[in-house]
């Protein structure tokens, strides 16, 4: 089935679950859960989470047109804020006649860090933890059998020296546990290493060990998508300057950098929440991703294409898994990720990194010509026109009026709502 469906912002929310489910062979369990019918309940919550007092429903909308690596996908996207849907959508648009996304992945590869501090001699210290990189390899991997029965484990050591900041002016050394972890975010898996190994660390180092803990800049978990924008601006090719001159604010000023990558987030957050993945670890990993330069700069890249077309490129790390942690304890997400399709890691990550660049790209198409105000209010008519007293059905016809007039007001919609009803 094709992910290219037109009107689908046109239909009912039970219409369009109707479309996703045929599309993915949801069950008639899968979709109660999405709408709420079978309750999240608070014994679930509190199984999660510490001292629960309530649930917070996020809405879940459907991003269509996507393709990816030749595959049609419907991606699911947990947000609050109104217009990133509609905006995916609208990008991929420009992408799916001209083969979609596509993506590579460095591998699904975490680092974990093993501060040791206390040394006398910090060079002779890093020299004996390199010596011993197959013994410590070995005792990491017996921590985790599940993970090397699976392909994966402790695969590589890197020993960083850095320069402490105290008074005594020390060294210390750092240890870096590489480690395979496959279809798992893997936290879980390399902290247990890290924790695991400390002490033969501190025997073959003769130091003390702080810290063993995951890093979050997973750089050699790094995804990368580019397609192709088939003449977004109908052969204006003012527009599409436009267009290249707000990338290049982008690519040259962290202050705009920042607000780019924030339209990068809304894409990419709105999929790793909804997969039951870890948000904040995302966020961290791709803003001192974009800024191991020493700058601050955009995720995403462009260039101009043929006849008006605009190539775009995203890179970053994406620790996300499919195993583990909230991505299976958590009924929604679960079932969010089936829409997915999707059986790997790398996968799930091609299609998140996908739904980056088309937000960004929405983002600055309509930067670069009308603003972003026209299109969000539009979609925000919809909810003022439900608080000003518009019926259900009556709804669309206050947001074409408003269009018509230009006037997205709550006020004017209030006014169009009293003369529709009067
Ligand atoms: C709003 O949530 C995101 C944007 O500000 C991103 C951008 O400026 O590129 C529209």
């Amino acid at each position: 089935m094709s992910s290219r469906i037109s009107k689908f912002y046109q239909q009912s929310p039970e219409e369009r679950l109707k479309k996703v489910a045929e599309f993915v062979g949801l069950s008639e369990d899968d979709q109660k859960i999405l709408t709420g019918e079978t309750k999240f309940t608070l014994e679930q919550a509190d199984r999660m989470i510490e001292n629960v007092i309530g649930t917070l429903p996020i809405p879940i909308g459907t991003a269509v047109n996507f393709k990816v690596n030749g595959k049609d996908v419907l991606v699911p996207m947990a947000t609050e804020e109104p217009s990133v849907v509609a905006a995916v959508s609208h990008a991929a648009k420009y992408t799916y006649d001209v083969g979609g996304f596509h993506t590579s992945y460095s591998g699904s590869i975490m680092r974990a860090q093993v501060q040791v501090t206390g040394l006398k001699d910090p060079y002779f210290a890093m020299a004996k933890i390199y010596e011993a990189k197959e013994e410590l390899l070995a005792f990491c991997n017996e921590q985790d059998p599940t993970l090397v029965s699976f392909g994966g484990g402790a695969i590589d050591l890197e020993v960083k020296m850095v320069q402490g900041d105290n008074e005594k002016n020390e060294k210390m050394v750092v240890a870096h546990l590489i480690v395979d972890t496959k279809d798992a975010m893997g936290a879980n898996a390399v902290n247990t290493m890290a924790e695991a190994c400390a002490p033969l660390i501190e025997k073959i180092t003769g130091g003390q060990v702080v810290l063993r803990i995951l890093s979050n800049l997973a750089d050699r978990r790094v995804v990368r998508a580019r397609a192709v924008f088939k003449d977004p601006f109908n052969g204006d090719q003012e527009a599409v300057d436009r267009f290249i001159y707000a990338y290049e604010l982008a690519a040259n000023d962290p202050y705009r950098a920042t607000t780019h990558n924030k339209g990068v987030m809304n894409g990419i957050t709105a999929v790793v929440l909804a997969t039951g993945n870890d948000t904040r670890a995302i966020e961290a990993g791709a803003h001192a991703y974009a800024a191991r330069s020493g700058t601050y700069e955009p995720l995403t890249r462009y260039e101009r294409g043929e006849n008006g077309d605009i190539v775009g490129t995203i890179e970053l790390p994406l620790a996300v898994g499919l195993v583990g942690g909230a991505t299976q304890s958590h009924p929604v997400a679960k079932t969010a990720t089936k829409i997915l399709n999707v059986k790997t890691a790398e996968e799930l990550s091609g299609i998140i990194a996908s739904i980056g660049l088309a937000q960004n790209f929405a983002g600055l198409k309509a930067l670069a010509t009308e603003g972003i105000q026209k299109g969000h209010m539009k979609l925000h008519a919809r909810n003022m026109a439900a608080m000003a007293g518009a019926k259900p059905e009556q709804v669309d016809e206050v947001v074409k009026i408003a269009a018509e007039e230009e006037s997205f007001t709550f006020d004017a919609i209030k006014k169009i709502v009293e003369r529709l009803q009067s």
